[in-house]
């Protein structure tokens, strides 16, 4: 199926709303029938066909076909937050007694869910460095149910060969979620590499409108069924149909978005990486990344974000860099159309990853705005450091 068609016309039955170009927001708690008979069909498919919205809503349902078909999936299901989606999928895997594997540094609240939420339940994680395949065969246990990864993760871009490590979980007879936020569906395709699941944070670039906070989770009908019936009606953590209308319309430039971003982050790195006021560059699609070659074996390209690590001895040196950016927005989260420069001297509290990362590390996502005008930004702001 092609992208443009996944984007513009997928799941889109405009003879159903009076041929109108876009879709209603369905906004209904319910939907009534009828006769009993009716009705008692319509409960037996609460999956698929309006009955209460928790369970399926036609807003919503349009968005689940386009984000299948955009990870290859056979189905999807939509969150109201892109962690709900991720402890749903792992949630869905492991149960008392279970062993878990995670890479290091995935991000804050899926270490909070498989380190401390999920072991008052008896399930147990190992960290590790997931950028060598024996890491992985040496962490797996009788008891491995599940390998979690984030290829790459969001703030030093570690990848995982997706590929190999699906080879070997497929042996082991171990489920493997992927984290393919920072990709997007674009440039990543973990499904077709052979994982399990794949989650996103869709408030990124699957939304990329900086408006609404949403999650997808895609699988086979199978997984997603069973999902359905336990993780998902049960956690009870939806998208509203609002939101997923914003959603879908979010959609309709996600290929211009994501290549905008692409080409600009891509340029804004090659210029900073030569900068003598870097001490170091995260990118993975830079040649002197030590994972370049993994980068260009499973990814398209890399993505809007980078980080870098600003030659200072000083706390204020970083602030002063910051504050003085004009076309970036000091906040968290990435994906949309603004660029924004979230620095790591902003937490308070240590990190809790396996290594500590450097003090004067700034994460940046690059936009839309021209990447010429970022680059003399940031030009002008290093060089009050
Ligand atoms: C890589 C990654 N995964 C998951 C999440 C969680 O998504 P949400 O904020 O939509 O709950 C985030 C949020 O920043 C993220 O960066």
């Amino acid at each position: 199926m092609d992208l443009s068609f996944i984007l513009n016309h997928l799941g889109e039955e405009r003879g159903e709303y009076f041929n109108a170009v876009a879709p209603p927001v369905m906004q209904s708690t319910n939907f009534c029938f009828p006769t009993v008979a009716e009705m008692r069909e319509g409960l037996t498919k609460e999956f698929e066909t309006p009955f209460y919205t928790r369970g399926y809503n036609p807003t919503v349902g349009i968005l689940r076909k386009k984000i299948a078909a955009l990870e290859g999936a056979e189905d999807a299901l939509i969150f109201g937050s892109g962690s709900a989606a991720i402890a749903a999928a792992v949630m869905s895997v492991v149960k008392a007694g279970d062993h878990a594997i995670c890479v290091g540094k995935p991000y804050s609240w899926t270490n909070a869910l498989l380190n401390d939420y999920l072991s008052k339940y008896g399930v147990k994680a190992t960290m590790i460095d997931g950028t060598s395949i024996e890491n992985f065969e040496k962490a797996i246990i009788p008891d491995t149910k599940l390998i979690y990864l984030e290829s790459p993760n969001s703030l030093t871009f570690e990848m995982q060969d997706i590929a190999a490590v699906c080879a070997l979980a497929k042996k082991k007879n171990i489920t493997v979620i992927c984290d393919n936020s920072y990709s997007s569906p674009l440039s990543q395709s973990p499904i077709a590499l052979g994982a399990d699941i794949v989650v996103h944070s869709a408030s990124k670039y699957l939304n990329g409108h900086s408006d609404i906070v949403a999650g997808v989770l895609c699988a086979s009908k199978e997984r997603i069924d069973s999902l359905f019936a336990k993780e998902f009606m049960t956690l009870g953590a939806i998208i509203s149909p609002h939101d997923a209308w914003l959603m879908i319309r979010g959609l309709r430039t996600l290929e211009l978005r994501v290549d905008r971003s692409s080409e600009s982050a891509q340029k804004v790195a090659e210029y900073l990486e030569k900068h003598p006021k870097i001490d170091k560059i995260f990118y993975p699609f830079l040649p002197s990344d030590p994972q370049y070659a993994l980068a260009k074996k499973q990814m398209k390209r890399g993505g809007g974000l980078l980080s870098i690590v600003i030659k200072a001895e000083k706390t204020e040196q970083v602030e002063r860099f910051c504050d003085n950016l004009k076309r970036f927005l000091l906040a968290c989260s990435w994906g949309s159309y603004e660029s924004l420069a979230f620095p790591l001297c902003a937490l308070k509290g240590s990190q809790s990853y396996d290594k500590p990362l450097p003090w004067n590390l700034v994460r940046l996502y690059i936009g839309l705005e021209d990447a010429d005008l970022l680059i003399a930004d940031l030009d002008q702001a290093l060089a009050k450091v």
